[in-house]
């Protein structure tokens, strides 16, 4: 392992940059592709900021090419993107539609000329609407979709894609999409979402060896949203309440990919909503996988409000003041602290931070340039600090931007731009951003100084 001021990285790390099928694509009725909920969910007024959709989006349906030459010109070594099911199987299983599966072959083409290597995602968030119309993640039936479509895409790619991550953020889909209702599809039932979870995580755990099966050489993970927590204070009530915020995001998805089953005290606070395991199924989430993947962007510190005046005390961990325009607290050493927990304490063979980014306000200048000093200092202070984790030992293999491409933020619509590739979505013209430019530099250099 090297180690010097200029903070070099280890040969073979991978450098790229990610994106999302919904937030950037496009064409959401073109070509055969059938409808997902993300489209049902943004055509009802009400659910995202201004009425935005991802109707046209980036358009990179149609501006793939230029987008792939983009990639090639910033010197991006991996491109992270997610295939949208409805595009591929529009009734979610069934008739597969030839169109969606050439679109995305070409692109992979592309990639692999450009000497781009891709890494699949299965699973960003846009499920078919027919299998939601069934229940959607909540209902069991969802595994064996998830299954023949896992089994279509790795036959489809398996002869040119080695890089497969089963799901992106399953903690977002379930509890966001189910139990807050502010994603896609809009409910707000909690044993739904706790349904939910449990599929997401068996529909994972039988797609690996679907598609080791399919692709002899895969590098197969998923993608977790981590969040560390701190306590405000060594109060008990706030500790408490950081232990149990770091159980329902964190520990319920990694220890049952370790095979730890899930944490007891979150089974406990769930109570009755748990009905959704049969026997089995725990083996079948802890199929080892090649890698984890990591989506950082901030910690949350843990304030327990409704608390006596006697389990108060004075609060010791603030927020910094560095903010972005999510309202995320930039704070570089949580990827630090997370790294060394995921190493630790459960040993993930190897690591990939598959998302770390930040939204700010971007302006182009009247040079025609966006300058975006903040996000670059975001992206080199969060880098600094994986170059340091891998130091003591974790095994960090590669880093994707979010994003590639200012694009469709969920809920938010485009009012918060992430790329390091600023869009103007009246032209679709790409002009990279200064972060983008330094980033380019970094690649080039496989260091950050
Ligand atoms: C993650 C999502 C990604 C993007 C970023 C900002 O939770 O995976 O699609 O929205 O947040």
């Amino acid at each position: 392992m090297v180690s010097d001021k200029k903070n070099t990285f280890p040969n073979d790390f991978v450098w790229g940059a990610a994106t999302a099928s919904y937030q950037i694509e496009g064409a959401w009725d073109e070509d055969g592709k059938g409808e997902s909920i993300w489209d049902r969910f943004s055509h009802t007024p009400g659910n995202v900021d201004n009425g935005d959709t991802g109707d046209v989006a980036c358009d990179h349906y149609h501006c793939w090419r230029d987008d792939v030459t983009l990639m090639k010109e910033l010197g991006l070594k991996a491109y992270r993107f997610s295939i949208a099911w409805p595009r591929i199987l529009p009734n979610g299983r069934g008739e597969v539609n030839q169109a969606g599966i050439d679109f995305y072959s070409q692109l992979v083409d592309a990639l692999l000329d450009a000497n781009i290597e891709p890494y699949v995602t299965l699973y960003h968030w846009d499920l078919p609407q027919p299998l939601q119309d069934e229940g959607g993640w909540p209902a069991r039936m969802i595994v064996d979709a998830f299954s023949e479509y896992t089994d279509v895409l790795s036959r489809a790619f398996g002869d040119r894609v080695q890089n497969w991550i089963t799901l992106n953020e399953p903690w977002v889909s379930a509890f966001v999409g189910y139990r807050d209702g502010r994603h896609a599809p809009g409910h707000t039932d909690l044993s739904e979402a706790v349904a939910a979870s449990h599929h997401l995580l068996l529909s994972h755990g039988q797609a690996v060896p679907i598609i080791r099966s399919n692709c002899l050489e895969a590098n197969v993970g998923i993608t977790l949203n981590l969040t560390p927590q701190e306590p405000a204070s060594p109060s008990v009530a706030d500790r408490n309440l950081a232990t149990w915020i770091d159980g329902y995001i964190n520990r319920w998805f990694l220890d049952p990919l370790v095979g730890r089953g899930y944490p007891h005290d979150v089974v406990k606070g769930f109570g009755n909503a748990m009905g959704s395991v049969r026997p089995g199924d725990l083996e079948a989430i802890a199929t080892p996988i090649d890698f984890l993947g990591v989506n950082y962007y901030t910690r949350n510190i843990a304030r327990a409000d409704d608390i006596s005046e006697k389990d108060n005390a004075p609060r010791r961990v603030f927020r910094g003041d560095e903010i972005t325009e999510m309202d995320w607290e930039v704070y570089p050493k949580g990827i630090y602290n997370l790294l060394g927990r995921l190493h630790f304490e459960y040993a993930f063979p190897s690591i990939y931070i598959t998302e770390n980014g930040a939204a700010f306000r971007d302006e182009i200048g009247p040079d025609g340039q966006v300058d975006d000093p903040a996000r670059l200092s975001y992206i080199k202070r969060h880098l600094e600090m994986i170059h340091k984790a891998i130091q003591i030992g974790a095994p960090v293999k590669g880093y994707f931007a979010w994003s590639l491409l200012d694009n469709f933020e969920w809920g938010f619509g485009y009012t918060k731009r992430f790329g390091i590739v600023y869009v103007d979505y009246q032209t679709q013209q790409r002009i990279p951003k200064s972060s983008a430019k330094w980033y380019q530099q970094v690649i080039n250099d496989n260091a950050v100084s």
